[in-house]
């Protein structure tokens, strides 16, 4: 019988992500090694395939990846792997995979929730019930309403259309920002961000994370939204200047921001948590158990691709199929 491969995992990792590894291949779990340094040497000449995605692992930048001269693949747990630095991978014939689709509806789902309990505080209004206040007097009516808004979507791709969609059954206009318009999408494009902002009162992230998008969300922008503007983010920490954010909410330059994601998670800023005009959510947006096996299968089966020399299910934009030769 063939040896196994070795996969090293760089995080944490739902269960059946490490059994299916386990049983496949030989696994090596890079967190819980006490000298990630000695594990890294003895595994780097030899080494082809690796995961992430879940956490708590190094950055996959081109640094890191050198130091592996036989990788050939990266199975990524997620649809966002803005810590891989992708075009490098490409460039050098290395393979990453991600999990889109399979999270799409579940993610525009949360989404929606997000904007709602942010808009009609439903978070805080529960919390009312609970400490008992409703008995003394009704919970007051929300300033805000999704009534007479227009949500400005930062990104179209697949998200953002599946949110967008739900909005259209919502009765809120939509328009977006993206870098291009995006092919078949029928609603108003606005090349520049702050020409949106200044048009809507609601923006919805739903981007990348990494440098073109990092700190795209910045006063300016939130300037332009102004006193009545509501900010979702469901994309990455690092798409907000998140001390501007906190600025904007403190002196109401907008009014409320709901947020599942956050520069340095899982640490919240102290000024955020002790606001009542926030939301968050501790990056839930595809956490259900349905689409994490989704997604956990995915990442097994794209890597077993690689093992029999099958093309890729999910190679991103970056290392497309075949690999670049070495
Ligand atoms: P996608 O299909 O690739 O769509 C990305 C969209 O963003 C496209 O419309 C793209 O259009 C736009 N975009 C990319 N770079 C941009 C830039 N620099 N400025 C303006 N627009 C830009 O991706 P997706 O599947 O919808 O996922 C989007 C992101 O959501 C993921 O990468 C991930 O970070 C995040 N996410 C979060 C959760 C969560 O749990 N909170 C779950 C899943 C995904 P152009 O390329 O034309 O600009
Ligand atoms: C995951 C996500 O929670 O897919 C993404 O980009 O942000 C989420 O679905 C995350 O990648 C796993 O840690």
């Amino acid at each position: 019988m063939a040896e196994k491969a070795d996969v090293l995992l760089l995080g944490p990792a739902m269960p059946m992500i490490m059994e299916g590894i386990d049983k496949n291949f030989t696994l090596h779990k890079l967190w819980e090694t006490s000298d990630r340094d000695a594990l890294i040497a003895r595994l780097a000449p030899t080494l082809r395939a690796m995961v992430g995605g879940g956490g708590n692992q190094p950055n996959v930048d081109g640094a890191f990846m050198a130091r592996f001269p036989k990788l050939e693949f990266i199975s990524n747990f997620g649809v966002g792997y803005d810590y891989i630095d992708a075009g490098w991978a490409g460039e050098h014939g290395i393979i990453v995979t991600n999990t889109p689709d399979v999270l799409t509806e579940e993610v525009a789902d949360t989404a929606l929730g997000l904007l709602i309990c942010t808009v009609r505080e439903l978070p805080r209004a529960e919390r009312y019930l609970r400490a008992g206040k409703w008995l003394e007097k009704p919970y007051p009516y929300t300033k805000a309403t999704l009534r007479d808004r227009t949500v400005g979507m930062v990104g179209m791709g697949r998200i953002g259309r599946a949110i967008a969609r739900r909005l259209d059954a919502f009765g809120v206009p939509v328009v977006y920002h993206s870098r291009r318009p995006q092919a078949g999408v029928a609603y108003k494009h606005y090349p520049d961000l702050i020409a949106m902002a200044r048009d809507v009162d609601t923006l919805m992230i739903i981007v990348p994370g990494g440098p073109s998008t990092r700190n795209l969300i910045d006063m300016k922008v939130l300037q332009a939204l102004g006193p009545n503007g509501i900010v979702i983010n469901m994309a990455r920490g690092s798409v907000i200047d998140e001390p501007a954010l906190i600025r904007a909410l403190q002196n109401g330059t907008i009014m409320a921001a709901g947020l599942d994601v956050f520069a340095e998670e899982p640490k919240v800023p102290a000024e955020l948590v002790a606001m009542d005009n926030v939301v968050l959510l501790p990056h839930v947006g595809s956490a259900s158990v349905h689409t994490r096996n989704a997604m956990g299968q995915l990442v097994i089966d794209n890597l077993l691709a690689w093992r029999d020399g099958k093309p890729p299910l999910t190679p991103v934009p970056e290392t497309p199929y075949p690999p670049r030769k070495r």
